[in-house]
């Protein structure tokens, strides 16, 4: 047996986020968001139209994921911020107390017990009064998300010190905006989904500035944002057609929000040239993907002090020749599944632990070398689970193998790895028929009671050890 050590002050984590656990949907002045109008439209839009309103019952039972958080022996416990529990109508005009107190509790209970806080501010729950406004798609969210922001570091920030401002802007951009498959459900193929993320790309830098000039001398804390990305392969190496179209999928995915923030304040030139060159062709006088001014390329460039990395699975990619406005026609690349990679729980997820070495190592590359945090990991299981998830728990050992590679053999500086999830929950359209829990939640109990897999007690191990025992 190999003994495999992970460096000194790892940060071993977990992460939820607000609609996928709290429930409490109206609960003590709470106002709504997307998720409790689209959950309550109906119309099959999620599993057996279920819905967050109970979910993991963590508004009231957040002492039982204490306890959850205390038998794995994390060090840092990521969760996100419901923005309207906070602010019912998304504005400081009005101020849910109880919203305040709620969130003051969870964390003074964390430091209690010596788990770091790492806090999101937005995970894909926006308050319906700013949805109705246009939410991303509009201009005005980014000020209204900068006031929210502010209103968080005064009111948390004395104790919160690791900031996420806004979760996989390229997850709830395309899957909200360009394709209405999460909420509010309002797909613009070729166009949504870029408004969403120049506006999200926006008010996340200010967000940045915000504590960088308002907070960060006296509360020296650090902030940054949630990127998701596959690994991408071509699928044929020796095919040059494959490798451009590799290329592209990886700049659409990953360098349309890390390049902006990371190196120089714009989008790739490739996405310029290719929506602005089809724009043209489609009659437009302007081309779908917005364009930054030089002083919003300024005020862009250098908005992070870490790199959070949520990275599920990999594709092999080829040539996608479609027509029409649409992302995947501007970026003219398809991702497929190699038959060969085991599946976990979710047809999309395809156990490609080597994917996330590469993609780390490629991070550290093209990214300038920055601090990274996995910031999401994980691996499903299909309802009904089982609580001996011996082969889950081979998926995540694998994976940490991998994590190991990337900092001993390749030097990325990985800082922390914070698995996805604490707990079974509202797994968006999939409801609750998609378990990516350590810990079992049975939504069939009124008092929701969590059990730990057997992953969670491995993991339990891996953490107090802060090693890896291979075979
Ligand atoms: C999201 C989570 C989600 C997970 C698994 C990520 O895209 O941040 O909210 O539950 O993937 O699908």
């Amino acid at each position: 047996m190999d003994s495999l050590q992970f460096p000194e002050s790892f940060a071993w984590g977990a992460a939820t986020a607000a609609y996928q656990i709290e429930g409490g949907w109206d609960t003590d002045g709470k106002g709504r968001n997307i998720w409790d109008t689209f959950t309550h439209q109906g119309g099959d839009r999620v599993f057996k139209n279920q819905t967050g309103d109970v979910a993991c019952g963590s508004y009231t039972l957040w002492e039982e994921d204490l306890k959850c958080i205390k038998q794995l022996g994390l060090t840092h416990y990521r969760f996100s911020l419901s923005w309207s529990r906070l602010l019912p109508d998304g504005t400081t005009g009005f101020i849910n107390q109880k919203g305040v107190d709620y969130y003051n509790k969870l964390i003074d209970a964390l430091l209690t017990m010596n788990v770091t806080p790492l806090v999101t501010l937005y995970h894909f729950d926006m308050p319906q009064a700013i949805e109705d406004q246009g939410g991303w798609t509009s201009e005005k969210t980014v000020e209204v998300f900068e006031k929210y922001a502010h209103f968080c570091y005064s009111t948390f920030g004395d104790r919160v010190k690791l900031w996420i401002t806004i979760n996989e802007p390229y997850v709830f951009s395309k899957l909200s905006y360009e394709q209405g498959l999460l909420a509010p459900g309002k797909g613009e193929p070729g166009v949504g989904a870029y408004q969403s993320g120049h506006n999200m790309l926006k008010a996340h830098a200010k967000a940045w500035h915000t504590y960088n000039t308002f907070f960060k001398e006296k509360q020296k804390g650090l902030v940054s944002i949630a990127l998701d990305s596959d690994w991408a392969e071509p699928l044929d190496p020796n095919s040059v057609d494959d490798k451009e179209a590799c290329e592209r999928y990886l700049t659409f995915r990953l360098h349309w929000f890390a390049k902006p923030i990371f190196i120089d304040g714009d989008y790739p030139a490739v996405m310029k040239s290719e929506i602005s060159r089809k724009s043209k062709a489609e009659g437009l006088t302007t081309s779908r993907l917005p364009e930054f001014t030089d002083d919003e390329k300024s005020m862009i460039k250098g908005t992070a002090d870490f790199f959070c990395l949520n990275y599920y699975t990999t594709r092999k990619v080829i040539p996608l020749k479609q027509r029409g406005p649409s992302y995947d026609s501007d970026m003219g690349a398809e991702g497929i599944k190699d038959p060969e990679w085991p599946e976990s729980g979710v047809e999309w997820l395809a156990v490609v632990p080597w994917g996330l070495r590469k993609l780390l190592a490629y991070i550290k590359d093209t990214f300038g070398d920055p601090n990274i945090y996995i910031t999401e990991n994980g691996f499903a299981q299909s309802d009904p689970p089982i609580l001996q998830d011996t082969h889950r728990w081979g998926y995540f050992q694998e994976t940490l193998v991998e994590v190991l590679k990337a900092i001993n053999q390749d030097g990325v500086k990985v800082k922390g790895y914070f698995a996805w999830s604490l707990l079974d929950n509202f797994e968006w359209n999939s409801g609750y028929s998609i378990r990516f829990g350590l810990f079992h939640v049975d939504f069939n109990q009124p008092n929701l009671p969590r059990t730990p897999y057997f992953s969670a007690i491995q993991y339990a191990k891996v953490v107090k050890g802060n090693e890896l025992i291979s075979k």
